[in-house]
């Protein structure tokens, strides 16, 4: 039986996801409002929407690992929250970068095609876009299986947004490695469950956590999924 503060967590989960998710945007629209976003607002704004869409996509991918290294199953519905929410800064992100550009659409299609981090950028998006679209328990129910296929794709979209971070640097490579590092960490940590050892099975079975069934293969639940 979950314990106490489990039922309660499994309860506030969902909130505390759309609170966390949404704080880069409170703080972008304070700064609106305020004067904060420093001398050059647009590039501000770009760069702190890919900034919280890559960390918000990290978060994503760490909540599967997690629960299963904790038996935590009331994690889930995070996944879905935190990874729609990636979507939107990625959405804001793109959005501010077309207003930079002044909506010149033949530029846009010279820098995407050209500018090797902006082609991958662009590729993350677009992969993006579909996990996005199929979130909702409609389209779990109507694809099935072929859904956690689709939705593995939230690997390669978070893959090509840290290279595109790497990539777009000139100088201070820490943060773009940072991310390299913990997007290594958090696909590393998928290797056991690909292999059938499930370290956090046993825990979560001796604790008798809430579901400690293994939720496989709905582990790639989508970033952007309930
Ligand atoms: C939709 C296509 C995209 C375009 C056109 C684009 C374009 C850009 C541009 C122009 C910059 C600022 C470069 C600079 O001023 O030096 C930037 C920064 C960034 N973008 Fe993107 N991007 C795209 C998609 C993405 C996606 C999908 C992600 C994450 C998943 C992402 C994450 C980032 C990050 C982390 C930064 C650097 C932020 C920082 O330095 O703090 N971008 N992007």
């Amino acid at each position: 039986m979950a314990s106490a503060w489990q039922a309660k967590a499994a309860r506030w989960i969902r909130p505390a996801a759309w609170l966390g998710g949404l704080v880069p945007l409170i703080l972008l629209v304070a700064g609106a409002f305020t004067g904060g976003l420093g001398a050059d607002p647009i590039e501000y704004v770009t760069l702190r929407t890919g900034f919280a869409a890559l960390l918000l996509l990290m978060c994503t991918l760490a909540v599967s690992p997690l629960r299963r290294l904790t038996g935590w199953n009331w994690l889930a519905p995070a996944r879905r929250t935190l990874g729609l929410c990636a979507f939107l800064y990625v959405c804001l992100h793109l959005s501010t970068y077309l207003v930079d550009q002044g909506f010149a659409w033949t530029y846009i299609v010279e820098d995407v095609v050209e500018r090797p981090y902006v082609t991958v950028g662009f590729t993350a998006f677009l992969l993006l876009v579909p996990l996005a679209v199929t979130s909702t328990k409609g389209w779990i129910r109507r694809m099935g299986k072929r859904w956690q296929k689709l939705h593995r794709m939230v690997y390669l979209a978070a893959g090509l947004g840290v290279l595109h971070f790497i990539w777009l640097v000139k100088s201070d490579l820490r943060e773009p490695l940072i991310f390299a590092a913990v997007f290594a960490l958090l696909m590393a940590l998928r290797i056991p469950a690909l292999a059938g050892r499930r370290p956090g099975r046993a825990a979560a079975a001796r604790r008798g956590a809430p579901g400690s069934r293994d939720e496989r293969p709905g582990e790639t639940r989508p970033a952007t999924t309930a």
